[in-house]
């Protein structure tokens, strides 16, 4: 990447008052994590060296969030919505400290790729003093038009300030802008407001630049990767093309999606070679899944660790704080929470294993439950490494199952077992012969129960 200096200035001050949320716009996740993480993503892989947010007033959650994803971020507030250049403007602090090069970028366009953030900066160092990106939407209506000469941008217009003949343009302004370090403020400052929407509008930055003998161009940019999302819908919009990229994407690294698009992932899901995942699953923010693993149809996971030859499902829960080591098997109804099962353990069917820790090779029977929660606090479970646990066992927390250990069908187990010892926890069985017979005559029904129809 260059050497030039980056300052990135993200535009996050809309009121989204079209997505009919509690929510600001920008927080809105897509692909698991918020649009506005998504852009300053792609700003840090781009090179930003500087980073400067504007939000809306009072937005102490937008900051909050600026601040969790690039911790030196200044943040800005515009306190008045006067138009974009007004907005970039409300960074001026930042801009005053200088930068070879200045990115402009709209917090609700979260598909934006670095490579194209590249592309966009590029004509700076060539000596370009401002450069816009451009897109062929289906339809333009809305958009600002890039008017091009050669290869000159000679000026944006806003559709309400468009000639008929502009207005024909298809090749619209995605919003998205890069200045040249040297030149931004003066050029921001000299922007005004005599214009249809009585707005300070940044697009006037290239007839402003012309006017003082700089040059501006345009570059192009995909339309699904510069759409801006302005409501639920296309929140949608953006969530399957991003899907649609982020499947592509686990394919060319070697994973088998045997039906892609019923398989849903995190932008930070990650997955190894050879993984075989069938379909209807989907990953939640934070998994990581190691080379061979199997993840059979229906399964749910979040917050999850699978290393190598793993293999889970149908129907598995993996929620956060899971560890699964080399070769653990996880059957259908089996939700597993903080739970780290070492190497070789088994899972099979029908489990709750959470705030736990399984030694390797351990074989949880069908209806493990570990009793963690006693309404009031949470406790661990610990079982050693071979220990065998019968069918339908409840284990109440705090509680140590030792190593080798076995605990019988159908236990309630409250104290700790010892390494290799037995554990029986349930009442014993008793027999009453013909008791039933009986209890029925006294009900005046007949001795044996009625004989099947047919
Ligand atoms: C803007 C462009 C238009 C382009 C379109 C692409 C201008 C004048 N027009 O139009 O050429 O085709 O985007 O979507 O720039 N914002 C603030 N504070 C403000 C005003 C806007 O933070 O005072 C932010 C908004 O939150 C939004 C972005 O800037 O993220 C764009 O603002 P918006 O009002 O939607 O601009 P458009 O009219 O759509
Ligand atoms: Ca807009």
């Amino acid at each position: 990447m260059s050497d030039r200096s980056l300052l990135v200035v993200v535009l996050a001050a809309g009121e989204g008052t079209r997505m009919a949320s509690r929510l600001p716009k920008v927080l809105h996740k897509v692909a698991g994590r918020t649009m506005l993480h998504h852009v300053l993503a792609a700003t840090r892989a781009a090179g930003a060296t500087r980073t400067a947010v504007v939000v809306g007033p009072g937005r102490e959650d937008v900051a909050a969030e600026v601040r969790r994803i690039v911790p030196d971020a200044e943040v800005f507030e515009q306190t008045e919505r006067l138009g974009t250049a007004h907005a970039v403007l409300a960074a001026r602090a930042a801009l005053e400290k200088g930068a070879d090069d200045v990115l402009v970028l709209y917090a609700d366009t979260p598909l934006v790729r670095p490579e194209t953030l590249g592309l966009l900066r590029a004509p700076l160092a060539a000596g370009a003093a401002v450069a816009a990106l451009g897109f062929e939407p289906a339809d333009p209506t809305g958009y600002g038009r890039l008017v091009t000469r050669g290869d000159e941008l000679v000026a944006i217009r806003e559709e309400k300030d468009a000639s008929a003949e502009e207005k024909a343009v298809r090749f619209c302004n995605a919003g998205l802008m890069a200045l040249a370090g040297a030149h931004a403020l003066s050029i921001l400052e000299r922007i005004g407001n005599t214009n249809a929407k009585g707005e300070y509008y940044l697009t006037d930055a290239v007839e402003i630049a012309r006017a003082a003998g700089l040059s501006a161009v345009a570059a192009r940019a995909d339309a699904d990767e510069v759409a801006g999302v302005n409501s639920r819908v296309q929140l949608a919009e953006a969530e399957a093309i991003l899907q649609r990229r982020l499947r592509l994407a686990a394919m060319a690294g070697g994973a088998t999606l045997v039906a892609p698009e019923t398989v849903f992932l995190c932008a930070d899901t990650v997955l190894g070679r050879d993984v075989i995942v069938e379909p209807h699953v989907v990953f939640g923010p934070g998994v990581s899944i190691g080379d061979d693993v199997v993840i059979h149809a229906f399964c749910h996971l979040e917050g999850a660790r699978l290393e190598s030859g793993v293999t889970i499902g149908p129907y598995a829960r993996l929620r956060p704080g899971t560890q699964l080591d080399s070769g653990v098997r996880i059957g259908n109804f089996v939700e597993t929470k903080a739970a780290h099962i070492e190497s070789g353990a088994k899972v099979n069917h029908l489990s709750y294993v959470g705030d736990a820790h399984v030694g390797a090779d351990a074989n949880l029977g069908a209806g493990t439950i570990t009793c963690n929660y006693d309404g009031f606090g949470k406790y661990r479970t610990e079982i050693g490494a071979g220990a065998f646990i019968g069918v339908n066992s409840a284990l109440v927390a705090p509680v140590t199952i030792g190593k080798g250990a076995f605990v019988g069908t159908g236990a309630v187990i409250t104290s700790d077992v010892p390494d290799d010892a037995l554990a029986i926890a349930r009442s014993r069985q008793v027999v009453k012969e013909g008791w039933a017979r009986e209890f029925r005559a006294a009900r005046g029904k007949s001795p044996s129960p009625a004989k099947p129809k047919g």
